[in-house]
This record gives structure tokens, C-alpha cells and sequence, in this order.
């Protein structure tokens, strides 16, 4: 898989970021099957979480205990980057997150040693705290930097202000730590009145416009809509009420058209249109996808080998650029 230089690092990093948030829905032996493949097609970037795969609040990093035996016991590990993020309890009514720094330095320590990797190369805040300073929140994550628990650091789920604040504070720092987002995007536009959870943070045309002029690096998640547009092109038995209720709306509807065309044209499959288009958007965009079966990952990966016209990428924003 190809790779692209991602901005204010050394990285190199493959089109696509393996996601691993549905790790428990696999035997380990899949999961640990999956990251080979991905490391086999050049993929370098791991995405997982101190909450995947906790079902309930006591539960353990499931997730990143996978990843940890993965990154233990395979020869690929030494060349794979792996992000991970803290600050997200879990919470049945979804209250909005109270960022306490023992209790995410507790838990990145926990990600350190279930790694098992001194460093962390990309720290995420899985949330925001928005009762607290913009600027208290950076300087959490720059203390783990100096004491060298994490290499660089990413926002998730922070709203276009508070990003905005971030990275105006960032500027005055010497040495620069934030280098990604990890908010939801995808040409497969979500209904945002479906979400349970009111703390996701989706894409928008501000979002979209800041992150272009900053150029900074946007590694978005639900990358593939949940395969929603293959599942409905191909109108498969694996369509849900849940994903109706996600993504039936009229853009989708236009944009599923445009798919269907292109990939008529070009032989493309769905899933790789969707996500080149992401790839090919006028900011750093490194689309972060998950996987059930392994032919969908072989499937995947086969999206960062493909040019879209400027024509193409205006026919599947079908009036949008976001
Ligand atoms: N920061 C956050 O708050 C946050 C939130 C959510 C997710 N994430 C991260 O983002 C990752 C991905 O997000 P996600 O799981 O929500 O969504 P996703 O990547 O959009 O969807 C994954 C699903 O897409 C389908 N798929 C994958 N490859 C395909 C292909 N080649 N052809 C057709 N269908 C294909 C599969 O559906 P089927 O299983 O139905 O086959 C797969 O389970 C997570 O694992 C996690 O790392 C982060």
C-alpha cells in the first residue's frame, strides 16, 4: 500500500489505518489474522482504544490486548505505528466526559504496558472536556510528551472551536504535538439526529475548511459508512434498520448513484471509491477502516493505488466537498 508523508512528523504513514474497535467481534485468532494481512499489504498505522470492546464499565482494554500480543509476537511489529486513546469513560446515560489527568495518565500507562511499548506514538483525547481550558487539556498531553510516554497527540471528538483554540495554542509551542484529528467523515454522509451518543463529533463544512487550510491531518473513523454504500448498491440481506436509520438521506442517495457509475466506468470497487475519494480531498487525510473478513481488508487497501479525476471526486461529492 502506498504511503504518504504525514505533515509535522518523520511518519510515512499507508493510505488506509486499521481500526480495531470491533476486535471483540472476532476470535482473537481473526483479529491476529487481519493485522498480519494488513502488515503483509505495507499498512503501518494500527488505530485502537483504552474503551474498545468494553461492553460494560468494569471491563478491560479488550482491544488493546490483541493489539499487545500482536505487536509481541509478530516479526511485522516492529515497523507498525500504533495510536491509541484515552479520557473516554464509559457511561449508560451518556454524560459528557469529565477529563481527570490521574485518571488518563492511569489509563495510557495501562496502554503502555498492555502494548507493551514505551512509546506511544500518537495519543488521542478520545473526547473533549469542554468544562475545562483548551489550553489545560494540551498540557496534559505535552507533560506525556516530555516525560516521553507519548511521541505526538491527536484531538477526537472536539468540536471546530475548540480544535481552532488547540491549534492556535500549538503554534505558540515550540515543539508542535498535535498532529491529527480523529472526528467521524466519510462520503457516506451519517444522519447525525440518528446518534445515540451526542459527544461524536462528525465532520462539517467549517471543520472541513479549517482542516484545509491548516493542513492538518484528519484520520477520520466510520470511514466506510459501515459498508453502507455496498451493502446498498448491492441491495445484500447485511442491510440494517440500523444503518437505514444512519444513512438513508439524499445525498447518499445522489452519491450512491455516482458510485454506481464510476464504478461501472472504472471497475472500481465501492469500498476502495469511497475511500479514495477521501484520500484524494485537498487536506492530509488518512481514512481509518475496519474489518470483518480479510477479502474486505485485501479489498480495501486497494483504494490508495487509485487516481480520481477532479471530475470524478465532484460527481461523488454530488454538490459537496465534505
Ligand atoms: N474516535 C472515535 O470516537 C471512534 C469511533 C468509532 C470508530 N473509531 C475507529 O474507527 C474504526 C472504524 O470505524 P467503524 O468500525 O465505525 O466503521 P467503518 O470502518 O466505516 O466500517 C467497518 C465495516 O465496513 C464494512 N467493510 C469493511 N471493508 C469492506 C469492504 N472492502 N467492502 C464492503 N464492506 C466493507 C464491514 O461491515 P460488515 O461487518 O457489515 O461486513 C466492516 O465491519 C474503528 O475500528 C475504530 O478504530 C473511532
Amino acid at each position: 500500500m502506498r504511503k504518504w508523508k504525514m505533515p509535522g512528523t518523520d511518519w510515512w504513514i499507508s493510505g488506509i489505518v486499521m481500526g480495531t474497535g470491533n476486535f471483540c467481534q472476532h476470535t482473537e485468532a481473526e483479529a491476529l489474522r487481519l493485522m498480519d494481512h494488513f502488515a503483509e499489504h505495507d499498512g503501518n498505522l494500527l488505530d485502537t482504544a483504552n474503551s474498545y470492546c468494553k461492553q460494560r464499565p468494569g471491563d478491560q482494554n479488550i482491544a488493546e490486548q490483541i493489539v499487545g500480543r500482536w505487536l509481541r509476537e509478530s516479526a511485522a511489529a516492529k515497523d507498525m505505528l500504533v495510536s491509541t486513546k484515552g479520557g473516554h469513560t464509559l457511561s449508560a446515560d451518556f454524560a459528557p466526559a469529565h477529563m481527570d489527568r490521574n485518571e488518563i495518565e492511569a489509563e495510557l500507562d495501562l496502554s503502555l504496558s498492555t502494548l507493551g511499548r514505551e512509546t506511544i506514538d500518537l495519543y488521542y483525547l478520545h473526547r473533549d472536556d469542554p468544562s475545562q481550558p483548551v489550553e489545560a487539556l494540551l498540557e496534559i498531553l505535552r507533560d506525556f510528551r516530555r516525560q516521553g510516554k507519548i511521541r505526538y497527540f491527536g484531538l477526537s471528538n472536539w468540536s471546530t472551536d475548540r480544535i481552532h483554540e488547540a491549534i492556535n495554542l500549538e503554534k505558540q509551542a515550540s515543539d508542535r504535538g498535535l498532529v491529527a484529528v480523529q472526528n467521524r467523515w466519510s462520503l457516506v454522509r451519517y444522519n447525525d439526529q440518528a446518534a445515540n451518543d451526542p459527544h461524536l463529533v462528525a465532520m462539517d463544512w467549517q471543520s472541513w475548511d479549517l482542516f484545509r487550510q491548516e493542513q492538518l491531518t484528519v484520520m477520520p473513523y466510520s470511514s466506510l459508512g459501515k459498508g453502507y454504500f455496498s451493502k446498498y448498491l448491492q441491495n445484500t440481506c447485511e442491510m440494517t434498520e440500523k444503518l437505514r436509520r444512519y444513512y438513508e438521506n439524499d445525498l447518499n442517495k445522489k452519491r450512491a448513484e455516482a458510485l454506481r457509475q464510476i464504478h461501472k466506468e472504472t471497475g472500481y470497487s465501492i469500498s476502495q471509491l469511497v475511500l479514495a475519494w477521501l484520500m484524494h480531498q485537498p487536506l492530509p487525510v488518512y481514512p481509518v477502516a475496519a474489518f470483518r473478513r480479510s477479502d474486505q481488508l485485501h479489498d480495501a487497501v486497494g483504494a490508495a493505488a487509485i487516481n480520481l479525476s477532479y471530475e470524478m471526486m465532484e460527481r461523488l461529492g454530488a454538490g459537496e466537498p465534505w
